[in-house]
């Protein structure tokens, strides 16, 4: 018989209970180390000493012995003798430990016994493996110095790594060649002589279709061995080598069925070092469970105020609560913090039963039996004890890690049923779907958004934490905060990934941590159990919960970036994969968002890593293919929408849509399928344009361009490349360079023209773009008379194109443009005419570019003679930059309205202010200033958000900017000044248009108009 006491090695030496560890005095320490090596056998007394002292070159006095063995034995067992774990038996002492007790003798006993089954249960024998090496939390005896240990730990040390040569062997048994790669690359770098490990690397890139990263794997070991020992690989090594460069058929990989799950990682804080303490030795599908032994956190719970107590609502008032989620997001964690709050509502007791290690749903319901200490009972049997057993007193029964025993729902809902005093928590990657039962989902770590307080996010923090345990030194500052922050963003705020990446903080910076954050996914740090290892190994054992057709799908959904609709997934996959898709909600490894009532689904990063790692090469060329046509589809489907009423939601819908694009992009430009990059672009460039993405718009389009220059100018792709150009030109307009601009429009007006056996109409439609390219270049140039001939052309040019091509939207722009030039050369009347005629055409086609286009004009042309109606027109355009996302066109306006006002133009003299008549009262001037200067400073941000004035056509009046500065300047002080303009730099645009729609006129006297600047 023994206590509950248990020492374990494989690591720094620790005695404890599964919840509770003592690090012991250096001399205990190494008296109880003297006594583990030889476990269960005696320890003759001057072996002890020897051991102990010698080497220190001490010989103490028997006294010492005995008092030190004294002070162990009432460490290792409580009370008073006889004692039973450190025994006296002649000439010496004897420790009794059985192997669960000792983790070096678990982790030896696993290994044996996969050995003993690697060729009649691989999969059995993997699990075991998994489950030895996970005992490992550091070097063995890490702090135990005397010379019997680090020869006992060397002993050790070998063992693992042939623990870790059989897991690699028995993965590529099971078919997991490319799971173990990254894995296996790590360990050869780590144990570059160790044969063995580089012959399971050489054979798993092989299989991978890698042959040539194969053949350098065994060349580096090769040469390695020559330069390190003088000697050539040994025999298996070499006749894989040759296999290799045959291609042997025998080294193809074998036929795993499907359904056979991965090894459960079992992440749960539940079974924390030596949980397992105080149950058998695992049978292959042990029932460990721990009667009211909620685990016992020893990390503060962050950002889960709200879930915990929403939770302990439900505890109240259901019977069945379950927290579904994806793995590592802390499901566990949050069970048992909600446990132990509500322990005192349960008089029964919480109990919990981690479920990770069973793997038959019929094992559910004993299990629960044996958790509550209630002797074995199977079926009907098992209901009627726990039905019994908790009769008369309130009991939480938590189950742990459910997900994989979804056929046991049945059995928990009859449990429910039947014991109405009982209150069941699940926790589980994938709802049970029972009657009565209320899921609570469990998100990720709050993140940061864009610009907003780092350290208040919780996922931060935690990250935070985490690295401070093994980094001190480390905090979050203000140099290093964003950077924290994108780690953050990219690890999905998952608790698991956060925890695994942040102790690399002792040896990376932040943001080369940033960099190799995929590390977090595929390698933890090896010190750790198993079932907390490696993001992978958690996500692992999701997917192989899933069947073959959704398994297929989750590989596939990795090439979207950013998320996806169902739409557009279908045009991927083509239809029916629904069922599938649903499937991967349930475990949680697909989120759902909506947006506008639509819904979107996504992965997780790390969950879009793992996913994207289990895609076969011409898997991924395959759906990458098909995922480029589908947004090329769609980004065409869209362009002409951005001209005309549905500009608004085509222009979000694409927003969301916009990763996608750009993947599909350089998917075509790296699998060399350039005119798909170059339609994607010509599709693409207005909403760059309106969205102010120009500067990676830019990037595309030059892309495109130089991969089609050397493209035939003949046949009906002909005008691919032209357009890409055009797009090109209009990137380059947009940034201020106006001598590419003007030269790209003019060399793709001379390649149209050139181009031959082309649509006649789709060759029209690229000249007018072209010409009235070359218009605004004129504009902006200075050279009127070679704008207005221009616009001009464009005009007539355009006005012979059907309504479905650009045509219609050349003319309404031109119209306006042509209108600029008049008010370039101080031509009041016809300007406003040319921007009336413009408004018109742009109303009736419902293009709101176009509008705000005329209205900037016009408001321009009406601030004299009538401000309050060009106070209304900039109003307006302000409104409509805001639903186009156009943040370029929002400051233009603002800053024009800033002018307008600020410079006092009238209102009421121009008799058409009906919907501003209360322009007696206008409150406090300097409130009105200090809106002005506000809207001034929101105007700066917006376009520093851009980067750049995309609207260079626009004749902004700089002398009344400077004159409106100073006058709001001298009105409210300097340091008002500033902080209104820094707040008005902060607000969220939504305020600022606010502000902005609804300034009144004035009705002091109007001080000179400047036409320009
Ligand atoms: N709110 C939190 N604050 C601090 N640590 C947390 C929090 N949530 C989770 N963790 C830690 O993150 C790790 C993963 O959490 P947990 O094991 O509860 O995830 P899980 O959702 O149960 O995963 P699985 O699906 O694999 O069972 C644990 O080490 C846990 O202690
Ligand atoms: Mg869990």
């Amino acid at each position: 018989m023994r206590s509950g006491v248990a020492v374990r090695v494989l690591g720094a030496l620790e005695v404890g209970s599964s919840t509770q560890a003592s690090v012991l005095p250096p001399t205990l320490r190494t008296v109880l180390a003297a006594l583990v090596v030889d476990a269960g056998h005696v320890v003759p007394a001057s072996v002890l000493a020897e051991r102990v002292w010698d080497e220190a070159g001490i010989r103490p006095a028997t006294s010492t012995l005995h008092s030190s063995v004294s002070r162990l034995r009432r460490l290792l067992e409580p009370g008073a003798g006889p004692w039973q774990v450190l025994v006296t038996r002649a000439p010496g002492y004897r420790l009794a430990l059985a192997p669960e007790a000792l983790d070096a003798a678990r982790f030896e006993q696993l290994l044996r016994r996969a050995l003993a089954a690697a060729d009649t249960d691989p999969g059995g024998a993997r699990a075991d493996v998994a489950d030895a090496l996970a005992l490992w939390r550091g070097p063995a005896y890490a702090d135990v110095e005397a010379g019997f240990a680090r020869q006992e730990a060397r002993r050790l040390e070998n063992l693992r790594l042939e623990g870790l040569e059989l897991a690699a062997r028995l993965d590529l048994v099971l078919g997991r060649h490319r799971e173990v790669v990254p894995d296996l690359e790590e360990l050869v770098l780590a144990h570059p002589l160790r044969e063995e490990l580089r012959a399971a690397l050489v054979l798993a890139l092989y299989r991978c279709g890698r042959q040539a990263d194969a053949l350098q794997a065994f060349e580096d070991g090769r040469r390695l061995l020559a330069d390190e020992l003088g000697i050539d690989p040994g025999p298996q090594l070499r006749r894989l080598h040759e296999a290799v460069l045959r291609q042997d058929p025998a080294l193809e990989a074998p036929v795993v069925p499907a359904a056979d799950p991965p090894s459960p990682p079992s992440s749960s804080p539940l079974s924390s070092p030596g949980a397992g303490d105080d149950g058998d030795v695992p049978a292959r599908t042990p029932v460990r469970t721990s009667t009211s032994a909620l685990p016992l956190a020893t990390t503060e719970l962050l950002g889960r105020a709200e879930d915990l107590q929403r939770l302990l609502e439900l505890l109240e008032r259901e019977r069945l609560v379950t927290l579904t989620g994806t793995g590592g997001v802390g499901k566990t964690r949050l069970a048992a913090a909600a446990a132990e709050a509500a322990a005192e509502r349960f008089e029964g007791g919480t109990v919990l039963v981690p479920l990770a290690t069973l793997d038959d749903a019929r094992a559910v319901l004993p299990a629960v039996v044996r958790a509550l200490g209630l002797p074995d009972e199977a079926g009907a049997g098992a209901l009627d004890a726990v039905a019994a057993h908790v009769a008369d007193s309130r009991t939480l029964l938590v189950l742990d890690n459910l997900e994989h025993l979804l056929d046991a729902a049945a059995d928990v809902a009859a449990l429910v049923r039947r014991c109405p005093r009982l209150v069941v928590l699940v926790t589980s990657r994938a709802p049970l779907r029972v009657s009565g039962e209320v899921e609570h989902r469990v998100e990720p770590l709050g993140l940061p958004a864009t610009g907003e307080d780092v350290l208040g996010s919780p996922a931060v923090q935690l990250f935070t934490e985490r690295a401070r345990a093994v980094a001190p030194g480390f905090a979050v500052s203000a140099r290093n905060a964003a950077v924290v922050a994108d780690i953050c963003r990219a690890l999905g705020g998952i608790p698991l990934a956060l925890e695994l990446a942040a102790p690399r903080i002792r040896v990376l910076d932040p943001a080369e941590l940033l960099r190799r954050l995929d590390h977090a996914l595929t390698s933890g740090p090896r010190d750790l159990p198993a079932r907390q290892r490696t993001m992978r190994a958690t996500l692992d054992w999701s997917y192989g919960l899933l069947d073959a057709p959704t398994r297929r799908l989750y590989r596939r959904l990795s090439v979207f970036t950013g998320g996806w609709t169902l739409p557009v997934l279908e045009d991927v996959e083509g239809p029916g994969v629904l069922e599938q898709l649903e499937a991967l909600v349930e475990m949680s490894l697909v989120t759902v968002t909506f947006s506008r009532g639509r819904p979107r689904y996504a992965m997780l990063v790390p969950t879009q890593q793992h996913a994207r790692r289990l895609l076969e090469e011409d898997e991924l060329a395959e759906v990458s293919r098909a995922h480029a046509e589908a947004h090329l589809r769609l980004a065409e489907r869209a362009a002409p929408h951005y001209r005309g009423e549905g500009q608004v939601e085509w222009l979000e819908r694409v927003e969301l849509e916009h990763a996608n694009l750009l993947a599909a992009f350089e998917w075509a430009m790296g699998a060399g399928e350039y005119a798909t990059a170059a339609r994607l672009t010509w599709a693409t460039w207005l909403f760059w344009w309106l969205r102010g993405h120009v500067l990676v718009g830019r990037r595309c389009a030059r892309a495109a361009v130089d991969a089609t220059a050397d493209s035939p100018l003949e046949g009906p792709a002909a005008l691919v490349p032209v357009r890409a150009r055009i797009a090109l030109a209009a990137m380059a307009f947009a940034q201020g360079d106006f001598t590419a601009a003007d030269e790209g429009w003019a060399r793709a007006c001379a390649d149209a023209e050139r181009a031959v056996g082309v649509d006649p109409v789709e060759r029209d439609e690229a000249r007018a773009n072209c010409t009235a390219g070359a218009g605004i270049c004129a504009q902006v140039t200075g050279d009127l008379a070679a704008a207005a001939d221009a616009h001009r052309r464009a005009i007539a040019l355009a006005r012979t194109l059907p309504e479905d091509t650009y045509g219609p939207w050349i003319v309404r722009l031109n119209l306006v443009w042509l209108g600029t030039v008049h008010w370039r050369a101080g031509e009041a009347g016809p300007a406003r005419r040319q921007a009336e005629e413009g408004l018109a055409l742009a109303r009736r086609d419902g293009d709101r570019l176009a509008t705000f286009l005329a209205l900037y004009n016009l408001a321009q042309a009406e601030a004299g003679p009538a401000p309050a109606r060009a106070l209304r027109h900039l109003q307006e355009g302000i409104e409509l930059s805001e639903q186009m996302g156009d943040l370029a066109n929002l400051a233009y306006f603002l800053e024009a309205l800033v002018v307008l006002r600020a410079a006092g133009g009238r209102a009421g003299d121009d008799g058409d202010d009906g919907d501003h008549g209360d322009h007696g009262d206008h409150g406090d001037e300097g409130d009105d200033a200090a809106a002005l200067v506000r809207l001034l400073g929101a105007a700066s941000a917006a376009r520093e958000t851009v980067g750049f004035e995309v609207h260079n056509y626009y004749l902004r009046d700089s002398v009344g900017r400077a004159e409106a500065e100073a006058r709001l300047r001298a009105q409210l002080g300097e340091q008002r000044y500033a902080r209104e303009l820094a707040a008005g730099r902060r607000a969220p645009v939504a305020e600022s248009v606010r502000t902005a729609v609804r300034v009144r006129p004035v009705t002091v006297p109007p001080t000179a108009p400047s036409p320009a600047s």
